[in-house]
């Protein structure tokens, strides 16, 4: 058995010279230690030895396994060695190919002009808050002097979820929540997300509004003015002319649609504006005194106004989109134009 182990060494040790791949050197190391191997098989004699005789060989058996085991390791490392090494001759770089660009992300233009709506109005001393998007009927519709007959109301419309909740139809449900938590002055712009069931060139489902809101004493109709009139100026240059016209909403009286002069044709009339010269961006008014109440202000002190304003009508007027869908299509040929 001596012997045999012995002639197992020199056999390996000879057959690992030759060895010249991976799998030659997996084949070799089954021909030995697999479970029908050479190897294997002496061991399997261990069991017929004297006592006497078991542990000498048993001591040189392991011998052997071990330093055959190392001599396979090493084996597998310098295989390994030599096939990096064929395969970084074989392999020619070419240099003069052009690198691969990292697509490089921007913000969304409605984003961009979200952000530049924030800009203009905190630097008129505007301080900006969010609030939910998921909203009860109270603040959407009650608190804003909307009661439940009224046809802003209706299902069409609005997308109703379970137990009272909707998607809010606009921004003004957080001129609510900021008035019940917060004495004036109040002085804020909401931007954010609404909902509507709508679907067409210049409507889609999810729209972004920015809300205003100011509270103060004495405020007049003639401060709404003022503070869109500046906003519009700076946002669609100083030539901007703009045209309040008389409105309803619930939550306002007076209340105005509030149009300025149309950017592309400077107000002569075209295909953009519908040859009327104007293109309507928002909903403004002076704070119905029913809205105070409903916040537990006192209408006999303070005045105010709010104003909600569509951001991709806006962003169709900075970047002349035909379809306000497009937005929404995340066609990166698109996207990148901005
Ligand atoms: N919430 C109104 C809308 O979505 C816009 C508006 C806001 C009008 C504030 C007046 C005052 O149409």
């Amino acid at each position: 058995m001596k012997e045999e182990l012995e002639a197992i060494q020199t056999e390996v040790l000879q057959a690992l010279k030759q060895i010249n791949t991976q799998d030659q050197l997996e084949s070799l190391r089954i021909e030995y230690f697999g479970r029908k191997g050479k190897f294997t098989d002496v061991m399997k004699g261990m069991g017929k030895l004297s006592k006497e005789e078991r542990p000498i060989l048993g001591k040189l058996a392991n011998e052997v396994r071990s330093s055959l085991s190392d001599a396979f390791e090493t084996a597998k490392t310098e295989l390994d060695c030599k096939q990096q090494e064929q395969q970084l001759k074989a392999e020619s770089i070419d240099i003069t190919l052009p690198g691969r660009k990292p697509t490089l992300g921007k913000a969304h233009p409605v984003m961009q002009v979200l952000q530049r709506t924030e800009e203009i109005f905190m630097q008129m001393g505007f301080q900006v808050v969010t609030g939910p998007e998921v909203e009860t009927e109270h603040y959407n519709f009650d608190a804003l002097n909307t009661p439940p007959n009224h046809p802003a109301r209706d299902l069409h419309d609005t997308f109703y979820l379970t137990d009272g909740h909707l998607l809010r139809t606009h921004t003004s449900p957080v001129q609510i929540r900021v008035m019940e938590n917060q004495q004036p002055p109040v002085r804020i712009i909401v931007p954010g997300k609404a909902y509507r069931v709508d679907y067409d060139v210049s409507h889609t489902p999810m729209f972004h509004q920015v809300e205003g809101l100011l509270v103060d004493r004495h405020v007049t109709f003639s401060e709404l003015k003022g503070v869109l009139v500046s906003f519009a100026r700076q946002m669609f240059g100083a030539q901007t002319q703009m045209r309040f016209r008389p409105h309803f909403f619930p939550f306002t009286e007076p209340s105005a649609e509030v149009d300025i002069s149309c950017t592309v044709c400077q107000g002569k009339g075209c295909r953009s504006c519908g040859h009327t010269g104007w293109i309507e961006i928002l909903g403004a008014g002076a704070v119905d005194p029913e809205v105070f109440r409903a916040v537990n202000y006192d209408p006999e002190q303070v005045t105010g106004f709010a104003f909600g304003m569509g951001v991709e009508r806006i962003a169709n007027l900075q970047f002349r989109i035909p379809d306000i869908r497009t937005f929404y299509e995340n066609d990166l040929r698109f996207l990148h134009q901005f």
